[in-house]
């Protein structure tokens, strides 16, 4: 509840603070298969890749966190436990905490893995994440490299003729760091190798760490040679998606709360490309059917020349807001109302069939 109460005193500020821009920089929506065609086969698989690649959306996304041997792996989460067997195959390897960390294993052995659709823990059993989707446990998955994703990406490019982008997520890269290994140059070393390198090339990078994003554009990029487009995302401090480690080590939540304020896109857009924000942070949650609230938060993104690409848009049950009719009628009030540049979609065959019918 709190988040609706911030959203809401976001909008408000946001609203208040000046008259903004009513246009896009770029007049062409987009959409960015999340995790792939994740609502359909596992995410972040490459057959899921695959699929994805086939419903023809502008970009697909890759999740990256690292290994024990430094190798890059598409991962949403930097844990193995959610979407693979690692601890039937590795049970003694767990941390303190329970979790397998993916930081712990080489791409040998987590290659040794099989991947199923997403799970959670409740009892002792394994209960699956989207009930509706991919049984789990079921054909053969494992854990793509960043390399290899990027290689099927560009050989079906070549293949097939389009030209779907990359849009990757450095996964914690303030983990990463603790744990001494620099994520944001080896990514930035992958996307340079497969010819990723400037502002006209078919990606976005994308981070919730706003002092790593800020490195990567003063220092990594500019030593590399490189200037590819940039997407900070946004989060709730109390999400915990950001740590900072304080002077006795301890790991701290960063706080978001200045993104949302007065100034804040001013200050993003230093920096940033664009704006990847939750959906509730450009429509209020307080919305109603025939009463849609915005927050500000685009028009404010617009006014310094970023776009805005919201995650995340689910047909599953449950998963449309109270505002909406349904999937379309959810894509119709950011597309259009809300005047969003583009959308993160587990569902990119329906984004994508929705945005060609409006044409
Ligand atoms: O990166 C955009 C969106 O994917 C952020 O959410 O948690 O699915 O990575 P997450
Ligand atoms: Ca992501």
């Amino acid at each position: 509840m709190k988040k609706l109460w911030l959203a809401a005193a976001i909008g408000s500020t946001l609203l208040a603070s000046s008259a903004f821009a009513q246009s896009a920089p770029d007049n062409s929506k987009i959409v960015v298969a999340h995790r792939g065609a994740s609502a359909y086969l596992p995410e972040h698989t490459l057959p899921a890749k695959a699929m994805a690649y086939a419903m023809r959306p502008d970009f697909i996304e890759q999740d990256v966190v690292m290994t024990k041997d430094d190798k890059l792996v598409v991962l949403h989460d930097h844990y193995l436990d959610r979407v693979t067997n690692v601890a039937e195959v590795f049970p003694d390897r767990a941390r303190k905490d329970g979790r397998y960390y993916a930081i712990d294993f080489t791409l040998d052995e987590i290659k040794q893995l099989s991947v199923t659709e997403g799970f959670n823990i409740k009892d002792g059993k394994q209960v699956q994440g989207f009930p509706e989707r991919y049984p789990m446990w079921t054909s053969d998955f494992k854990v793509p490299t960043f390399e290899e994703e990027i290689e099927m990406i560009q050989g079906m490019n070549k293949t097939l003729g389009y030209d779907i982008g990359i849009y990757p997520e450095i996964k914690a890269p303030w983990f990463h760091r603790h744990e001494g290994k620099d994520i944001s140059k080896a990514v930035l070393k992958v996307l340079k190798n497969y010819g990723y390198t400037d502002k006209a090339s078919k990606v976005f990078l994308q981070t919730f760490d706003f002092n790593e994003l800020k490195r990567i554009h003063d220092e990594l990029m500019p030593a590399m040679s490189m200037d590819v487009k940039l997407v900070q995302l946004m989060a709730y401090t109390d999400w915990n998606e950001t740590m900072v480690y304080d002077s006795k080590g301890q790991a701290q939540p960063y706080s978001y709360d200045w993104m949302f304020a007065k100034g804040g896109m001013e200050k993003v857009a230093k920096y940033a490309d664009g704006i990847g924000p939750w959906k509730p942070m450009v429509v209020s949650d307080e919305s109603t059917k025939g009463n849609i609230k915005l927050t500000g938060l685009v028009n404010a993104a617009h006014a310094q020349g970023m776009q805005v690409h919201p995650y995340t848009f689910r047909a599953d049950t449950g998963r449309i807001p109270a505002y909406a009719n349904d999937f379309n009628d959810m894509l119709d009030i950011f597309y259009n109302t809300a005047n969003v540049d583009g959308v993160f979609t587990d569902f990119p065959d329906r984004a994508v069939n929705f945005l060609h019918n409006k044409k």
